[in-house]
């Protein structure tokens, strides 16, 4: 019997044909929306006999099109199972189903005192689910990781019905094949993640925020290095050429960071800790570093407003950029020490291909999204020119030890560079692991594979 949780009218679907990831719409045949994980596993057995593919579905924030119904098919919304199990403040752990909101979480478990730090820009939407599924970063990944430092363990469905349980509560586990991270940043193409169990920290009592101001970009993200050998390490260190700077002000109608136009670059750079004193002090000192490293300019948030000030500019960022058309989003992860020689190589890049484009990121752990903006390129330039400079972009990154993202994944819109960084037969490798999960091919179709 067709399960009574899927929709099939135009309106539900065409709200499922995107994420927000460029301007890409595909319409899936139909959208599931099980409230339980009997209904959910339902919903794969009736479309694994019927050879129907699927396509799993979070916030639908992503930036690489990974949940894009790009050969049709139904698309499985987790915006229903969205319920917080379990928080273990004890044992430091929680118990989530995949639709939670990661904010929700975030302030779920910061009522205990506890931390859950992966914390992505779109935060207020993105759900746990997909942040597993992407390996999602954000700004504190600096210090604490990415989502996968926090998965302790999964319960997931195969694409056939079959439940899977990987993993356990515990922060030790040698046992056996370490399926859970295999389906971390698997971007739904071997498992539907049904719940995960997420270690916690303890909430630290307070931060500190500073900004500075380079006068141009590239000197800015050279203090990165700089600040880290302060032997500090900060709980956030963000980047923002001028450009970023200006598209999130435009965006946000307000003037946030002082002195913009004059400056090329900025850090923002926060760290935390339970006491003020010693917090003070990393701030003397990272200072000290900062300004020797170049920076012209130097703020500190003397209070809470102030510190909301300087994060809601940097957060608004991506959907700033977005709003002001079309562009594509590259999300290059480097050493830290070549974040500097790939600025450049960014902006040669425009000169010679003739695009602009706005570079921010999470430089403290070397990820840099190079926003390219299409502005007036005719359709030859931008689908067939660009593309070309994006390649030569990846082949320096992966020259220079790094990867062609840090923390969107590689979905739909990344796959055709994938040989970039990929050999033929690890390529194939992948595919074959692919097969072992889900031999008829249904689940998410078209994603990661070039
Ligand atoms: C950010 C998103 C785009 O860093 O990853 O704002
Ligand atoms: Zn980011």
């Amino acid at each position: 019997m067709k399960p009574s949780c899927v929709e099939f009218s135009l309106e539900v679907r065409e709200k499922y044909s995107h994420d927000w990831t460029e301007d890409l719409r595909f319409i899936p045949d139909a959208v599931a929306l099980p409230t339980s994980s009997a209904e959910l596993q339902a919903v794969l057995a009736y479309a694994y006999e019927r050879g129907i593919p699927i396509i799993p579905a979070g916030g639908r924030t992503g930036l690489s099109g990974g949940m894009l119904p790009v050969f049709g098919g139904w698309v499985i919304s987790m915006e229903k199972l969205n319920r917080i199990l379990h928080i273990d403040t004890a044992n430091l752990f929680a118990v989530v189903e995949a639709g939670v909101i990661t904010q929700e979480l975030q302030e779920a478990v910061e009522r205990y005192g506890l931390l859950y730090p992966p914390d992505p820009s779109s935060r207020g939407s993105c759900t746990i689910g997909g942040n597993i599924a992407h390996n999602a970063g954000g700004v504190r990944a600096v210090k604490y990781g990415t989502t996968r430092e926090y998965v302790l363990g999964l319960e997931a469905f195969l694409p056939d019905g079959r439940p899977l349980k990987t993993g356990s509560t515990t922060l030790k586990n040698s046992t056996g094949y370490n399926l859970t991270q295999l389906l971390v940043g698997s971007e739904g193409t071997l498992a539907v993640i049904y719940s995960a169990t997420l270690k916690l920290l303890p909430h630290p009592r307070h931060v500190r925020t500073l900004l500075f101001g380079f006068p141009d970009a590239v000197s800015a993200v050279e203090a990165v290095v700089e600040v880290l050998q302060s032997g500090i390490l900060p709980s956030a260190i963000e980047f923002m050429e001028r450009e970023a700077v200006l598209f999130g002000e435009a965006y946000l109608g307000e003037k946030l960071y002082p002195q913009a136009e004059a400056l090329g670059g900025f850090l923002l750079v926060e760290v935390d800790g339970n006491h003020v004193e010693a917090l003070e002090a990393d701030c003397v000192q990272i200072e000290e570093r900062a300004l020797a490293a170049g920076a012209k300019q130097s703020w500190y948030a003397q209070t809470t407003e102030e510190r909301d000030r300087l994060w809601r500019l940097r957060r608004c960022l991506g959907i700033a950029v977005k709003s002001s058309g079309p562009y594509k989003e590259e999300d290059t992860a480097v050493p830290r020490t070549v974040l500097p020689s790939l600025l450049q190589k960014v902006k040669t890049l425009g000169r010679s291909y003739g695009f602009r484009s706005v570079c921010y990121g999470h430089v403290g752990d070397g990820n840099l999204h190079i926003n390219i903006l299409r502005e007036g390129l005719p359709d030859t330039v931008w689908n067939k020119e660009i593309p070309k400079a994006i390649e030569e972009l990846f082949h320096f990154v992966v020259a220079h030890g790094g990867a062609l993202s840090g923390e969107h994944g590689i979905g739909w819109v990344q796959r055709r560079y994938m040989p970039i960084q990929f050999a033929e037969h690890e390529l194939l490798l992948m595919r074959q692991l692919k097969q072992v999960f889900d031999p008829k091919g249904l689940l998410n179709p078209g994603k990661i594979f070039p």
